[in-house]
């Protein structure tokens, strides 16, 4: 774009080139040349399009309804995966953090286990039950002798519950939050279609079962969800929290012997007679 002060430069190179060599300025003439010079050295003024702010970069659009994609199992997860951390039901609550944390392990699984809501490990690694529970819940899958990678092992609630001020501390899912996440882990057991399904601990079970009730009256039968056998047991943190009572233990260890009872496991003498007292 040329500027005033080009065109007096331009005037004054054509005089010059005419073998001019000095040109009279009257006062007003002077003010205005200043003026043009002063005004050639500030900056351009930005056009319209510079001074608007810069675009938002594009919000993930939330997803309200599930598809489920892929050409196996893994793939299938995987598109659900995808789908579940922009999952418009529970996003919309505001009370779940935004880290999504969704499932591990095999997707040809005969066992799913089903636990209530990631916390501050979980979160952390982004992966279900990897803090102490999480320890807890391979000791009592090696006892079984299966390993944490044969089984699938996902929450209900796919983000850890928020609370104000949170550091490491944890709360349960409400029932709402576990209702808005309920499409999902109903999905993922469409996909996976394990042999049974084990609920650990009473809030998952609520939420899983649609009911209410203890662990202890709801376990020690087999249930149903989306048509799968479903055991009821306690949450493997209550293990560590009931300061290894040996009835709690075995109260769990019969809901493992069930389970393996129903998938045709071998069971050793030795297995039957874990936590029973001493003869
Ligand atoms: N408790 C749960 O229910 N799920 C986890 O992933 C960890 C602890």
């Amino acid at each position: 774009m040329s500027r005033p002060v080009d065109a007096v430069i331009e005037y004054l190179e054509a005089e010059s080139a005419r073998g001019r060599t000095h040109i009279f300025l009257d006062d007003s003439a002077r003010d205005t040349l200043r003026e043009l010079f002063i005004k050639s050295r500030s900056k351009p003024k930005p056009t319209v399009e510079e001074t608007l702010p810069a675009p938002a970069p594009p919000t993930p659009k939330k997803i309200t309804e599930l598809s489920v994609s892929g050409a196996n199992k893994a793939e299938k997860l995987a598109s659900i995966r995808q789908q579940a951390a922009t999952w418009a039901p529970a996003r919309d609550l505001g009370t779940l953090r935004e880290t999504m944390v969704f499932a591990t392990g095999n997707p040809e699984a005969e066992i799913m286990l089903i636990g209530e809501a990631p916390g501050y490990n979980e979160e952390k690694e982004k992966e279900p039950f990897v803090g102490p529970a999480g320890k807890k819940l391979n000791d009592i899958l090696k006892a079984m002798g299966i390993s944490r990678e044969e089984v699938y092992i996902s929450n209900l609630v796919k983000f850890r519950p928020a609370l104000p001020r949170q550091t490491t501390n944890n709360r349960k899912p409400t029932a709402e939050e576990m209702a808005a996440c309920l499409p999902l882990v109903k999905e993922e057991i469409s996909i996976v279609k394990p042999k049974i399904i084990i609920a650990l601990g009473g809030t998952a079970a609520e939420g899983l079962l649609g009911m209410e009730g203890t662990v202890g009256s709801m376990r020690g039968k087999w249930h149903e969800v989306s048509g799968t056998p479903t055991r009821v047991t306690y949450h493997p943190s209550y293990l560590l929290q009931s300061g290894g009572s040996t009835n709690v233990k075995r109260s769990l260890w019969e809901d493992m012997l069930a389970a393996m009872e129903k998938l045709g496991m071998p069971i050793s003498e030795k297995q039957k007679s874990y936590f029973l007292p001493k003869k």
